[in-house]
């Protein structure tokens, strides 16, 4: 008698926004260390020097199904690192479009993840970034008044991508805690969704420029500098939002992502690594990059996007239960991190 063996699916670490700035320092470090099952999923093709680090780069949309079906059908999947969205200033155009891909495309990825776990029996880990952006601070003496605000205080996003991500971490709770709860097949046990998220400051990368959000200031301003081109900085000196560079951003994602998960006691964790004035900033670029041209000519809707936003976050949950310890304070983020990379990357 002849069997026919069982079909059997690649085995699969899932990537989305993968061609984001983010998804580039991502694939790097998971490469780096050893992993050979990445599976990047962008809407443009990924950038070539990513593609070899990854097994397979699928150009598609989160807010197509019938995609999302094809890869449960194709792959294994453990884990999820869901950075696809549309940022801040980007969503105000087109909040519609936000909702889209923000929400709808997460929806998509968490039934993904649920029906992933009912196949296979193991729990997916779903990597969520959400920011600083799910904040409201209802004007800047109350801004001034809160100082590091805990994960529970002022969630009344003025933003349509700070709403979108409010909703989704909601969204990400209700699957791996509620999902189906009345359905006779309720998930149960190890088969469920392990939703893991972090509210993230501005990022600030030496090697690539964000697209479309209202935190990109400060990583505009430095490397204008160092390419010597005038920038106009379009929020106030005063301007005050936590932030974090790229490396301490994806170790952070990392660490959550492999804490064990009896030491959560939440499901979404504040970090922040500095919180410096956008003059602050100003102030040691023009340190760094003597000629640096920086002027202060503030656009009235995203200063006012930032002033929403809190000075600074309360992130002791994430310190203590899965030791967040970033490597770089203001100053080592530009000693040695910002400034030598940037400087080698416009040298050529
Ligand atoms: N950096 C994001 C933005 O500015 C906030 O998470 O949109």
């Amino acid at each position: 008698m002849t069997t026919t063996p069982a079909p059997s699916r690649h085995a699969g670490t899932l990537i989305t926004g993968a061609n984001g700035e983010f998804g580039h320092g991502l694939i790097r470090t998971l490469y780096d260390a050893g992993r050979r099952d990445l599976v990047a999923l962008d809407v443009h093709e990924i950038d070539a020097s990513l593609r070899p680090m990854c097994r397979d780069a699928i150009v598609g949309d989160i807010t197509d199904a019938a995609l999302l079906s094809r890869l449960h059908a194709n792959y294994e999947i453990h884990s999820i690192f869901h950075l696809a969205a549309l940022l801040s200033t980007r969503s105000e155009f087109n909040p519609e479009a936000a909702h889209e891909v923000n929400v709808v495309g997460t929806v998509n990825l968490l039934k993904l993840a649920a029906d992933q776990a009912a196949s296979h029996g193991h729990p997916v880990r779903f990597m969520f970034p959400s920011s600083i952006a799910v904040y409201g601070m209802g004007g800047l003496e109350a801004k001034a008044r809160a100082g590091a605000v805990r994960e529970d205080q002022c969630l009344e996003p003025t933003t349509m991508y700070g709403c979108n991500k409010l909703a989704c971490e909601h969204l990400g709770r209700y699957y791996a805690r509620h999902y189906r709860q009345l359905a006779k097949d309720r998930p149960r046990g190890a088969g469920r969704v392990d939703f893991r998220c972090i509210r993230f400051p501005g990022v600030i990368s030496a090697f690539t420029l964000p697209s479309g959000g209202t935190s990109d200031y400060a990583p505009e301003m430095i490397h204008a500098a160092a390419k010597s081109e005038a920038y106009a900085c379009f929020v106030r000196e005063d301007a005050r939002i936590p932030f974090i560079t790229m490396p301490d951003a994806i170790e952070a994602l990392l660490k959550l992502h492999d804490a064990d998960a009896k030491a959560l006691t939440r499901t979404v964790y504040n970090i922040t690594a500095f919180a410096p004035s956008a003059g602050e900033i100003a102030a040691i670029v023009r340190r760094h990059f003597g000629k640096a041209e920086i002027t202060f000519q503030p656009d009235v809707e995203r200063q006012g996007i930032v002033d929403s936003w809190p000075a600074d976050v309360d992130d002791s949950a994430a310190r203590q239960d899965w030791g967040f310890h970033p490597r770089h304070d203001l100053n080592a983020a530009f000693e040695e991190y910002l400034i030598p990379n940037i400087r080698a990357k416009y040298a050529t």
